[in-house]
């Protein structure tokens, strides 16, 4: 997969942990406006490999670009600059507890957009009303089941108006209604052109929103290309991993 404008790409990665290679020369492109889903078996270095994307971890070999910017040579400043062009949303959500979700969505933009706490209050109730999340506007996150504190997360990333959204395992553990609630603000994010990267196992929300599929296998990218080729490929690796879910879900 060529992509003919990558937004973010990777070339060559290689990253160990000690002893333990996770990714041998893995060479990724996130196309504009399109929706990257990365698939793999846990632990197979997805979320490290997007932590690349934002600096927020060095590559032992390789490089790493959002558009004309090499990011792994990138000081901290220029980093934040980055983040807030290109947002990752961690798998385990980073809310603070003792704040409400107001408070929570305020401080990022106060912190990245610098105004002043009244605008960036306005600007965070604004970001949840437009995603129906008034309701949970005085909550605090630890009262939230698991799906609207990733809602939380997602609108709290929303409100740094992103162009390019990485969504780490954004459904993972959530029941069918909140998974198909977090879908929908992503196929809305997709209408609106902005460029995603979702890492996920969920094949049905592979199936609804993905462009281009990334599986990743083996500390290297093992399949890439479209949905179809996915769902019905004779590599026996991908085969299994597709079936399997599959059997498990009926
Ligand atoms: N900071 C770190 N220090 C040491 N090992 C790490 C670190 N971060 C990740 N790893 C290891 O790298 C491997 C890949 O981790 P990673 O979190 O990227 O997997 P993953 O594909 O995202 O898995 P999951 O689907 O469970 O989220 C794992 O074995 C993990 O323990
Ligand atoms: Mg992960």
């Amino acid at each position: 997969m060529t992509a003919a404008h990558p937004v973010a790409r990777t070339v060559g990665l290689a990253k160990a942990f000690g002893a333990h290679q996770v990714l041998a020369g893995v060479t990724l492109e996130l196309s504009e406006g399109r929706c990257t889903f990365v698939a793999g078996p846990s632990g197979t270095g997805k979320s490290v490999l997007v932590r690349h994307l934002v600096g927020l971890l060095k590559p032992d070999a390789g490089e790493v670009w959002y558009k004309d910017l090499r990011v792994d040579v990138l000081d901290e400043e220029a980093l934040l600059g980055l983040r807030r062009r290109c947002v990752y949303v961690f798998q385990h959500p980073t809310l603070f507890d003792s704040m409400t979700v107001t408070e929570n969505v305020a401080l990022v933009v106060k912190y990245h957009k610098g105004v002043k706490a009244a605008a960036a209050e306005g600007l965070a109730r604004a970001q949840l009303d437009r995603m129906g999340l008034s309701r949970l506007a005085e909550s605090r996150p630890p009262e939230l089941p698991a799906g609207e504190q990733k809602l939380v997360s997602l609108a709290r990333a929303l409100a740094l108006e992103p162009e390019t959204l990485i969504l780490d395992e954004p459904t993972t553990g959530l029941d069918p209604y909140a998974a198909f609630e977090i879908d929908a603000h992503v196929r809305r994010l997709k209408e609106l052109g902005v460029t995603l990267l979702v890492i996920s196992h969920d094949l049905q929300s592979i199936r609804r929103l993905a462009d281009e599929v990334v599986f990743l296998f083996d500390r290297k990218v093992r399949y890439e290309g479209g949905v179809d080729g996915f769902f019905h490929s004779a590599d026996p690796v991908l085969d299994q991993f597709v079936h399997a879910r599959v059997e498990g879900e009926i």
